[in-house]
C-alpha cells in the first residue's frame, strides 16, 4: 500500500512526481503530498486523491529539480491533511515519504517525546523522520549515516525516500519489506514503488533489496550499502514494459481494458510454453525443479484474494491431472498457524503484484522449514518473484484496476501448464488425453474472445439487478472457485454484498436467504456434475429466487429453468474457469458503473497489500 516517487536531476521535478503519483494511485488514494526543494523545502499535502493535490498546488511554488511525493493508504491515523506524507522533521529541514509500517513506533515515539519532541500527526512515519534528525544532531553524522543508524532501530517494513534542505542534489532511499525501484537516467534518477512512473524516462533500473540504503546523488554513480554498513554493487536490469501498457487505450476504465485484454494476456502466458502438435508443455522457469515437483508428496499453494481463488483452481488441476495432493492456504492464516511443512513440500506462491506482505511472510516461513518455493507472479522483479527458488511469470502485463481480472486468468493458465507438465512427467495422463487437453488449451484465447461478446446480455442483467443488496454465486467442482471470484469482484467494486458457495452447500444454510429478491448466479456448464447443478437451480427456483446462469452454448435444460442465461463456448471441464470468469467480471463491472462507483479505485482498497 502507498505509492512513493522521487526525482533528482536537471528536469523540473513537479510534472514527473505528479505523473508518477497518478500511475501509483492504485496503491492507495486517501491522501497525497509532495515536497520540492529549491532553496526552500516546499511541502504540500492534501486529504483525497492526487487530483485534489494538483488543484491545491496550482497557485503554489513548485519550482525545483529535486523532490519526493506520496499517495497514501492509511494505516496509522485517519486520512487527513496532517497524516498525509511527506512528513517533516522537527526543524523542517528534512522530509520523508514512507510505505510500510514501523511496528515499534510507539516505543520510539515515547522516547522522543521524553526528549522534548512534539508530534503533529498520528503516523508512524513522523516518528522515523524525528528519529533520523535526532541521530544526525546528537551523533554528529551526515544524513545518510543517520538514516542507516535509525533503520537499525526500526522494527517493521519500510520503503522510504528522504530529502534534505541542505542537500540540493541528493536523495536517500531505503527499503525492507516494501518495494523500491531506482531508475537510472542519463543524468538523473527516478525512484518509485514500482517501475510504472519510471518506464517513460528510462529502462535501466535497480531493484533495492531488503535492508539496503541507496545514496542517490545527481552527477554521481548510484551507491548502495546495507544497513549493516556493507557496500553493495548496484545490479542494473532492463524494464520490459512499455508506456502504452499503462494507458487506458480508449477504454473508460482500466478494469474494462484489462477484461478485454484477456485473449492477449492468456496467449502471452502460453507463448513459447505450449505446442499441442508436438505434445510439448515447457515452463523454462521451473525446469530445474520439475523433478522435485514430480517427487513431492504434496503441494501447498499460498496466496490471498483473487490469487487464492486461482490457487483453488490449481488444487483441482494438480489433483485431477497429476494426482498430487494439494492444500490451498490463505497466506495470512498459514504464516501464523504453525503449519506442518516438510522439506520435500513444494510451495506454490501466487501473486499478481508480487508484493503482498502476507504471501511474502508465508514464503519466508516455508523457506525456513526447507520447502521449495515456486512463484507465479505477474510483476517482473517483484519481491515475491525474487524470494522464490524458481517460478513462472504470468506475462499478463501491468494490471492497474484494483479488481484483479486478467491476472486471474493468467494465473489459472500457468497453473494448468504446470499441472499438465507434472502429469506428463508422472505419466498420470494417457498420451491421447494429454494431447486433447493441450489442443483445447491452445484454443482458449479464441474462445475468450468469443466469450467477451456477451456484453448486451450482461448489460440487460446489470440494469435489472443494479439496486439489489445481496447476490449469491454458486458453482461446483472447478466452478466453485469461479463462484468465489465472481462474488469477490462484485462486492469489491459495487459494494453489493455477495457470497460464493459450492452449490450443494446451499442447503446447509444460505438457502435461508433465498426469496424473490435474491439473484443467484449459477456457473452451470454442461460438464462435470451438470445434473446435480440443475437440481440446485431447481431448489432456488422453488423458493422464487432469480437465477442467472452461465451455461454452455446451445444448452436447453438450464435455459428452461433460469431467468437469464449467458452462454460461453464449449470447452473441457478443467478449462471452464478461463471462460466462465469473463461474464462475471463484466457483470460486476457494469453493475458498479451503473451504481456510480469508482471502478478502478474502489473505496478502502489498494492494489498491492504490502501491510499485513
Ligand atoms: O497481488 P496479489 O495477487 O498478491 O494480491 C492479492 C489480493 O490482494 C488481490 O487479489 C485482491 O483480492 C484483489 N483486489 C482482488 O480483485
Amino acid at each position: 500500500m502507498c505509492g512513493i516517487v522521487g526525482y533528482v536531476g536537471n528536469k523540473q521535478a513537479y510534472p514527473i512526481l505528479i505523473k508518477g503519483l497518478q500511475r501509483l494511485e492504485y496503491r492507495g488514494y486517501d491522501s497525497a503530498g509532495i515536497a520540492i526543494l529549491n532553496g526552500v523545502l516546499n511541502v504540500y499535502k492534501r486529504k483525497g486523491k492526487v487530483s485534489e493535490l494538483e488543484s491545491f498546488v496550482k497557485s503554489k511554488d513548485v519550482d525545483g529539480r529535486i523532490g519526493i511525493a506520496h499517495t497514501r493508504w492509511a494505516t496509522h491515523g485517519e486520512p487527513t491533511d496532517e497524516n498525509a506524507h511527506p512528513h517533516s522533521s522537527q526543524s523542517k529541514d528534512l522530509s520523508i515519504i514512507h510505505n510500510g509500517i514501523i511496528e515499534n513506533y510507539d516505543v520510539l515515539r515515547n522516547e522522543l517525546i521524553n526528549r522534548g519532541y512534539e508530534f503533529h500527526s498520528d503516523t508512524d512515519t513522523e516518528v522515523l523522520i524525528y528519529l533520523i534528525e535526532d541521530i544526525k544532531k546528537n551523533e554528529k553524522v551526515d544524513l545518510g549515516e543517520a538514516i542507516r543508524i535509525a533503520l537499525n532501530q526500526v522494527v517493521g517494513a519500510y520503503a522510504i525516500v528522504v530529502i534534505s534542505k541542505d542537500e540540493p542534489d541528493r536523495l536517500i532511499a531505503a527499503k525492507k519489506g516494501s518495494p523500491l525501484v531506482i531508475g537510472i537516467g542519463d543524468d538523473d534518477f527516478y525512484i518509485a514503488s514500482d517501475a510504472t512512473p519510471i518506464v517513460e524516462y528510462t529502462k535501466n533500473v535497480v531493484y533495492l533489496d531488503d535492508e539496503e540504503v541507496a545514496y542517490i546523488q545527481k552527477g554521481e554513480k548510484l551507491k548502495i550499502k546495507t544497513i549493516k554498513n556493507k557496500d553493495k554493487t548496484p545490479y542494473v536490469t532492463k524494464l520490459e514494459m512499455n508506456l502504452s501498457q499503462l494507458e487506458k487505450g480508449g477504454f473508460e476504465h482500466f478494469m474494462l481494458k484489462e477484461i478485454y485484454e484477456q485473449p492477449r494476456s492468456i496467449r502471452d502466458s502460453l507463448r513459447g510454453r505450449l505446442n499441442a502438435d508436438k505434445g510439448i508443455v515447457s515452463l523454462g522457469g521451473i525446469i530445474d525443479y520439475e523433478q522435485k515437483m514430480v517427487n513431492a508428496n504434496r503441494i501447498i499453494i499460498i496466496a490471498c484474494g483473487t490469487s487464492w481463488h486461482a490457487g483453488l483452481v490449481g488444487e483441482y488441476l494438480f489433483e485431477d491431472l497429476a494426482r498430487t495432493p494439494v492444500e490451498v492456504e490463505y497466506a495470512s492464516e498459514f504464516r501464523y498457524r504453525n503449519p506442518v511443512i516438510y522439506e520435500d513440500d513444494i510451495v506454490i506462491a501466487i501473486s499478481q503484484s508480487g508484493e503482498t506482505a502476507d504471501t511474502l511472510a508465508a514464503i519466508e516461513l516455508a523457506k525456513s522449514k526447507g520447502a521449495t518455493i515456486i512463484g507465479i507472479c505477474n510483476v517482473v522483479g517483484s519481491s515475491i518473484a525474487r524470494a522464490t527458488d524458481a517460478g513462472s511469470y504470468t506475462h499478463a502485463g501491468p494490471e492497474i484496476g484494483v479488481a484483479s481480472t486478467k491476472a486471474f486468468t493468467a494465473q489459472v493458465t500457468i497453473l494448468c501448464l504446470m499441472a499438465l507438465r507434472i502429469a506428463q512427467l508422472k505419466g498420470t495422463l494417457s498420451k491421447s488425453r494429454f494431447r486433447q487437453i493441450l489442443y483445447e488449451l491452445e484454443s482458449i484465447p479464441e474462445k475468450v474472445e468469443k466469450t467477451l461478446q456477451v456484453s448486451k446480455k450482461v448489460i440487460e442483467i446489470s440494469e435489472q439487478y443494479q439496486n439489489v443488496r445481496n447476490f449469491l454465486y454458486l458453482g461446483r467442482g472447478y466452478n466453485f472457485p469461479v463462484a468465489l471470484e465472481g462474488a469477490l469482484k462484485l462486492k469489491e467494486i459495487s459494494y453489493i454484498h455477495a457470497e460464493g458457495y459450492p452449490a450443494a452447500e446451499m442447503k446447509h444454510g444460505p438457502i435461508a436467504l433465498i426469496d424473490e429478491e435474491m439473484p443467484v448466479v449459477f456457473i452451470a456448464p454442461n460438464r462435470g456434475i451438470y445434473e446435480k447443478v440443475i437440481s440446485n437451480i431447481q431448489e432456488v427456483k422453488a423458493r422464487k429466487g432469480k437465477v442467472i446462469a452461465i451455461v454452455t452454448e446451445g444448452d436447453e435444460s438450464v435455459r428452461k429453468l433460469a431467468d437469464h442465461v449467458i452462454e460461453i463456448p464449449e470447452t473441457e471441464e478443467l478449462l471452464v474457469p478461463l471462460l466462465a470468469t469473463i461474464p462475471l467480471q463484466k457483470l460486476s463491472y457494469h453493475i458498479a458503473v451503473m451504481r456510480g462507483c469508482n471502478v478502478d479505485q474502489p473505496r478502502n482498497l489498494a492494489k498491492s497489500v504490502t501491510v499485513e
